[in-house]
């Protein structure tokens, strides 16, 4: 018997560089200044000819990765499936290597991997605008998995420019036991805020021109995350984390995105593996990943007709 047809598609996390929140929106969701930078840990999404639809999921955390209408990754099959008018007879494997609820896009990144994969294997050699649109459609980070590299998101963070990246990044990323829910970090966040005046959320040139030029040094103090109060409200411990982090030498530490992760910027390789080594040791996190940014949107690295 011949193996059935199928495609594996690597897809990136994300640190978000800066991220600024501005006031909640009609529809629940918050206009942001969300500069993304995408981060050498992957996840793989490996397609197969099948039947009918199903997923399945290994590695760390995946018991925690729903295998129904809640996985992003299923429903990324189902769009473009109905996208095509077909019918989305597929299997879908994921090996996860990106946090599961970390705040580093692990579920958009296995949606925009899905998308790509399912796209090639079916053949339907989807446009990259429609396909950008069905990421929008499935979140509001799954775009910018898809294009991986370094990118401002306006809107909800779906509208997306790329960014020059003028050099390599050196990140230790701090990985917690459990995850934290974006939308309860949001509400967190506009709970914090109260009655306070919220400004229309900008990109800051300092940061974009830090990126362009990739220099680390300067890059650190304009690193922002508007909602790592209300990570640190919910997680107290994640304090002791970035302590830990900016002790050890690194250059600065923030909350990834929505948390907990949380993501340290150095100045070298050598710099990333002692800091790595100093979390890993103290206690204050499950794990420590010293890796690099920018990294590439999803790419097809094997396919099987
Ligand atoms: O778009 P996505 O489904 O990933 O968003 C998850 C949740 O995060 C939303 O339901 C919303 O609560 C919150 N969110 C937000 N503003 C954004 C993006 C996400 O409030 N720009």
């Amino acid at each position: 018997m011949t193996a059935a047809p199928s495609v594996t598609v690597r897809v990136p996390a994300k640190v978000n560089v800066q991220l600024t929140v501005g006031p909640p929106r009609a529809d629940g969701y918050h206009d942001l200044a969300n500069v993304f930078l995408a981060v050498a840990l992957h996840d793989l999404v490996t397609a197969t000819e099948a039947e009918e639809l199903s997923v399945g999921c290994v590695g760390p955390g995946s018991d925690q990765v729903p295998t129904d209408d809640g996985n992003l990754a299923v429903r990324a099959a189902r769009l473009l499936a109905a996208h095509h008018g077909r019918t989305p007879r597929v299997r879908l494997d994921i090996v996860k290597d990106i946090p599961v609820a970390g705040g580093m896009a692990g579920g958009s990144a296995d949606a925009a991997g899905a998308l790509l994969a399912c796209d090639r294997l079916w053949g339907t050699a989807t446009p990259r605008d429609e396909l950008l649109a069905i990421c929008a459609e499935l979140g509001s980070d799954v775009p910018f998995s898809l294009v991986g590299g370094a990118a401002l998101g306006r809107g909800r963070g779906e509208k997306l420019t790329e960014l020059p990246v003028g050099g390599v990044f050196h990140w230790v990323f701090a990985l917690a036991d459990g995850g934290l829910s974006t939308p309860a970090v949001y509400r967190e966040c506009d709970r914090l805020r109260g009655a306070a005046h919220v400004p229309p959320p900008e990109p800051d040139p300092a940061l974009l021109a830090a990126l362009a030029a990739g220099d680390a040094a300067a890059l650190a103090p304009a690193l922002a995350n508007d909602l790592q109060p209300a990570a640190l409200a919910l997680r107290p411990a994640l304090a002791a984390t970035l302590a830990t982090g900016r002790a050890a030498g690194a250059l600065a530490g923030l909350v990834s995105g929505s948390g907990p992760s949380c993501a340290f910027l150095t100045g070298s390789a050598e710099e990333a593996a002692a800091v790595a080594e100093a979390l890993a040791a103290s206690g204050h996190c499950r794990a420590a990943r010293a890796t690099t940014g920018p990294a590439a949107g999803a790419t097809t690295i094997d396919s099987h007709a």
